[in-house]
């Protein structure tokens, strides 16, 4: 029969008992991990939240409960009352927290069958496809390790509003159904009922909220909140995800560092026992692009990258030259000890190269007689020699060019510096390396469009010295950005903000928007800003990239209870899914396909 609670009261969880419970009579409520029938005794393995703890039932000493627990199987939800007594020591299990005891089962309740589960809950299953997991997430999640991640979450949380609190800051909710905020992703939108033909956009950030707070005289603002971004997905991207939000008035740019260097401080200390060296170094979008090749540096590993465009000059190479002429870059590094490379990985390596954008990767062997390449006869022997020594290269060291635009040559090369730090294995493990990008350009020219667009978003302010260039030269703006980079993955950015109407008027035209558009758009906070908005700043982080750098996880979805798959649908509910046609009526919508 089965029992509600059966009378009982649970009074521990499975993770709490140690030896200093001997003898004391406990509750224990929780799922069936595993069953082992030795002969005589019964050993449950007898799992919730918290932990596991061994049961055992015991034929001579509770003869009709041993016989209950018979029928046990796998994931039956039960109820133990039982005495804790220490395992012999042959029977310790040191990779348990509770593995010095066993609870003596002196009575059984069962509280729910279950039907058996479509994979094993064992931690050690790493072989269960992905989408088998979330389709049964709630299964997944009862594994150990699935669940850690989610408990870690929350003290994640906990400690970022105890520290944000702490500092003053007010915790504000805002809203979801909104207008579309520029962020650079396409909208999630929401037809209005109430309001035929109009929509709704999901925020891709609360951007324009906590700016608007600022102005309410809010002073510093926190959430935790959800974004909603309709663009392609990677293993560190989902279609909604959570961001620590947070704004500040009457600041620059130190006062916002120095809260975030607490922040990171409180959570690696809190969480991982780290003490974070603070204040963070910090390194300049142009320096990150001249010596790791890109925006978010992997600061962890040498293999910088060095500009030789001076010295392809020298050189009767046709590629380089004419890739210089046209006032390209020529961008190479050393990989030490890497002339052992095959032709095989070679052209792997230059294919790699490919997918970043080079069209051309070319390599130097240094052999104890010089250069082996297929480009050592175009050099001669002292800017050979001059390359070399940049690079400070050795016998048995691999040199790669490419030359290239200067953003292309300095990120395809970015990324095979990645690669081969990985695949050689010179990035340390279980280091954290957190540091700020700054000087970021406000602007950057759009090919596309045939016009500027905004780096970050176009409520960043400029530096107050290149205002007079937006007029004049809107491309060498510098913003006053700023992003935070941990272990080489872009966990936050934001920056100070336009305070005074005229300089967000001039953004928004150099950005190609007209004044009705700006208005249209953005009327409420152009208004806003002339009603004595003060100078004001922040910024976002990445909580569940964050999250899953601190535990290790490969992917961010490994930190979301209920997350997306790469099609951004859910598989748990199976959304989106189709409507009935009454709703679509209702909403003044109709379908084309
Ligand atoms: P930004 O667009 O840089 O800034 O976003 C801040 C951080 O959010 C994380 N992030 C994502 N995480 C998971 N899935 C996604 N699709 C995704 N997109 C972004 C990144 C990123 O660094 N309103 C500004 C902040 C500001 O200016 O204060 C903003 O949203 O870790």
């Amino acid at each position: 029969m089965l029992e509600s609670l059966g009378g009982l009261k649970r009074t521990h969880s499975c993770g709490d008992l140690r030896p200093e419970n001997l003898g004391q009579e406990v509750v224990l409520m929780g799922w069936v991990q595993r069953t082992r029938d030795h002969g005589g005794l019964i050993f449950v393995d007898l799992r919730d939240r918290e932990g596991i703890t061994q049961v055992v039932f015991n034929p001579e000493i509770q003869p009709d409960v041993h016989t209950k627990a018979h029928v046990l199987r796998d994931e039956w939800v039960i109820a133990v009352r039982g005495v804790v007594q220490l395992r012999p020591p042959d029977m310790v299990n040191p990779q348990l927290a509770t593995g010095e005891i066993e609870v003596l089962a002196e009575e059984l309740r069962l509280l729910n069958k279950a039907k058996t589960p479509p994979f094993e809950l064992e931690d050690y299953r790493v072989d269960i496809s992905e989408a088998l997991r979330l389709k049964y997430r709630y299964l997944d999640l009862r594994r150990p390790m699935v669940m850690r991640h989610i408990l870690f979450r929350h003290r994640a949380a906990q400690v970022t509003r105890e520290y944000l609190n702490r500092q003053g800051f007010i915790e504000v909710e805002t809203p979801i159904l909104t207008r579309s905020t520029p962020e650079g992703a396409r909208d999630y939108l929401v037809p209005s009922r109430l309001n035929p033909g109009h929509f709704y956009a999901l925020p891709q950030s609360p951007q324009l909220f906590k700016q608007l707070l600022m102005m309410a005289g809010l002073e510093r603002y926190y959430q935790l909140c959800r974004c909603f971004r309709d663009e392609d997905l990677r293993a560190d991207r989902q279609p909604e995800f959570t961001q620590i939000d947070l704004e500040m008035s009457f600041v620059t740019e130190e006062d916002i560092f120095r809260v975030v260097e607490g922040l990171m401080a409180a959570l690696f200390q809190e969480l991982l026992g780290v003490k974070l060296q603070v204040p963070f170094p910090r390194l300049t979008y142009q320096e990150c692009l001249e010596r790791f090749g890109l925006e978010r540096p992997e600061v962890r590993f040498g293999l910088e990258l060095r500009d030789l465009t001076d010295l392809a000059r020298e050189a009767e190479f046709r590629q380089f030259r004419e890739v210089v002429e046209r006032g390209g870059q020529v961008k190479a590094l050393c990989g030490p000890g890497l002339a052992k490379l095959s032709r095989k990985e070679l052209d792997d390596l230059i294919a790699l190269a490919g997918v970043y954008g080079a069209r051309g990767m070319a390599w130097v062997k240094i052999q104890a007689n010089g250069w082996q390449s297929p480009l050592a006869k175009y050099f001669p022997e002292g800017v050979k020699e001059a390359i070399n020594s940049r690079l400070g290269a050795k016998e048995g060291d691999l040199l790669l060019f490419v030359a290239d635009e200067p953003l292309v040559a300095s990120s395809s090369l970015g990324h095979i510096r990645l690669h081969l730090g990985h695949r050689e294995g010179l990035i340390p493990q279980d280091t954290y390396s957190l540091v700020w990008v700054t000087e970021f350009p406000l602007l950057e020219y759009d090919p596309e469009e045939r016009r500027h667009v905004a780096v970050h978003h176009p409520f960043t302010a400029p530096w107050e010295e290149d205002i007079p260039l937006l007029d004049t030269d809107p491309g060498k703006v510098r913003a006053r950005a700023y992003d935070l980079v941990l272990n080489g993955q872009e966990i936050g950015g934001g920056s100070i903000r336009n305070h005074r109407r005229e300089v967000q008027d001039k953004v928004f035209q150099v950005l190609g928007l007209s004044r009705e558009e700006a208005e249209e758009k953005f009327g409420f906070l152009l208004e806003a800003l002339e009603y004595g908005a003060p100078p004001h700043g922040g910024v976002a982080f990445g909580f569940d990239r964050l999250v899953a750098i601190l535990c290790g996880a490969k992917s961010i979805r490994e930190v979301i209870a209920f997350p997306k798959t790469q099609k951004a649908s859910c598989p748990v509910t199976r959304a989106p899914a189709k409507v009935e046609a009454e709703q679509l009526l209702e909403l003044g919508l109709r379908l084309e396909k």
